[in-house]
């Protein structure tokens, strides 16, 4: 799904940038324009990153509940 209009940015687009190493809010933004320019996709935007950040640091990417034992 689209989630910055103004830059025509995915959430896949966000979820390949954090997999090619952006790992913060503020590179995303360097790197894609994403929330740059009207702001209105920042909430979005950042759940979506923080979602991929996530999803990131746990191993072999399982979910969540996976830790829990
Ligand atoms: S929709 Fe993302 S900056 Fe406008």
């Amino acid at each position: 799904m689209y989630v910055c209009i103004c830059n025509a940015l995915t959430d896949r687009d966000i979820r390949a940038a954090v997999a090619e190493g952006t790992s913060t809010f503020a590179d995303l933004r360097d790197s894609t324009g994403c929330s740059g320019c009207c702001g209105n996709c920042e909430d979005v935007a950042r759940a979506v990153f923080d979602e991929a950040v996530t999803a990131q640091s746990r191993p072999l990417g399982l979910p969540l509940f996976a830790h829990a034992a």
